[in-house]
This record gives C-alpha cells, structure tokens and sequence, in this order.
C-alpha cells in the first residue's frame, strides 16, 4: 500500500492531490492512503516503506506551514529503507529565485537520513532563476506543479509522473490491484 502525505495552505495542493493525483494512482490499481501533515503520526513512517510527500513553497522558499511546524520532527526521523516520491507547487514567475524550494529542503532531509528518491522530473518547460530543487543541471528532485502560471499543464504533468511513480514503485514491490475494464454496451461498440 502507498501512503501520500501533503500540506496545502491554500487548497492549491490539496485540489491537485484529491482531483487528479489520487484518482490517476486508483486508475493504475494503486491503493493508496492519504493524510495531511498534521494527522501524521511517528506509526505512519515505521509501518509502510513506500511514499509520495507533496509540499507548496511558501514566503520566498520557505516551507508551508504545516511542514514547517513538522520539520523538526520530520529532521529526526530514520528513512533508511524508504521509497519516496516527491513532487511540489509553486509560482516559477513570481517567486522565480525559489522556485518549488520546498521540494529540495525536504529532499536534503530525506538523503540525508537513508531514503532512497525516485522519478525526479526534467526542467524542461519551466522558467525561473533559481531552485533548491535541483538534484542536478537538468532535473528537479521531483515534479514540479506551477497552478499560478501553467495550470493547463497540471493534469498532463501528474499522468506522466504517476505513471513513472507507479513503475517505479511496482519495481519496489508494490502490488496492483487489476483494474476493472469498461464493458461496452452495444450503442457504444458501433459508434
Ligand atoms: C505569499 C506567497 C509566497 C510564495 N512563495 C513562493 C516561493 O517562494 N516559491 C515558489 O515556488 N512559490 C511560492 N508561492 C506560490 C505557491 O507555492 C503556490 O501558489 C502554490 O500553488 C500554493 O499551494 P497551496 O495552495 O497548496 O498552499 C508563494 C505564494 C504566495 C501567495
């Protein structure tokens, strides 16, 4: 099973998580569990191994709230063994020397205490100055969503994400759930 754990202050990522990213992970039979930062507790990182963490940047790459209330705590916990998906919203236009920020504070955390990253995403199609980030020249630790800016490319972003996630993951162990087909009715089998 698949746990995603997110902060949203407002709404961006939640909409995002519940309307597109949650139903894409069902469509591939993923079952998955979400939770939002504060309902978190020290079980829901020792019981599961394989993750996808959501985060907005906030106030010139600061972390959202409900992260920044948890990151002393989250600075203290074991990864080692973990698989973790990132993927982070921000505003590349607007706060474009901290662009997505969030993703690479909660990336260094998470290195740094043995969780093994998975599915970074390109920068291609993005326009800033600066990001922490960056894992490398060419890629972000993890997708990148800019609902500020380009929110007509958010559904095709997360599909192609989710779907490396979802190999990934697979790679790892995670067991799928067959995805029931669409019986089509005799009208539709002649349109
Ligand atoms: C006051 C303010 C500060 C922001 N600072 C950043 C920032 O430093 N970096 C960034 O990439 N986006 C920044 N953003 C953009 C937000 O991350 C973006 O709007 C995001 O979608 C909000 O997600 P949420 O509604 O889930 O909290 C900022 C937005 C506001 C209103």
């Amino acid at each position: 099973m698949l746990q995603l754990y997110y902060g949203s202050d407002t709404h961006k990522t939640h909409e995002v998580v519940q309307n597109t990213i949650l139903p894409l992970l069902r469509t591939e039979g993923v079952e998955v569990s979400d939770k939002v930062i504060p309902e978190l507790t020290d079980d829901d990182w020792t019981e599961h191994d394989m993750f996808i963490l959501g985060i907005p940047t906030w106030y010139y790459g600061e972390l959202q709230s409900d992260w920044e209330a948890y990151f002393d705590h989250f600075k203290t916990l074991d990864f080692s063994g973990k698989t973790i998906a990132l993927f982070g919203l921000g505003d590349q236009w607007g706060y474009d020397e901290w662009f997505i920020d969030g993703v690479g504070i909660l990336a260094e955390v998470l290195l740094e205490n043995g969780a093994e990253l998975i599915c970074p995403w390109p920068i291609e199609g993005y326009e800033f100055e600066k990001s922490r980030a960056l894992k490398n020249e060419n890629e972000f630790y993890g997708l990148a969503l800019d609902e500020d800016n380009q929110y007509e490319l958010t559904k095709s972003r997360c599909e192609s994400w989710v779907n490396q996630v979802v190999a990934a993951f697979k790679e790892k162990g995670l067991k799928t759930q067959p995805v029931p087909s669409v019986e089509l009715n005799a009208d539709q089998e002649s349109n």
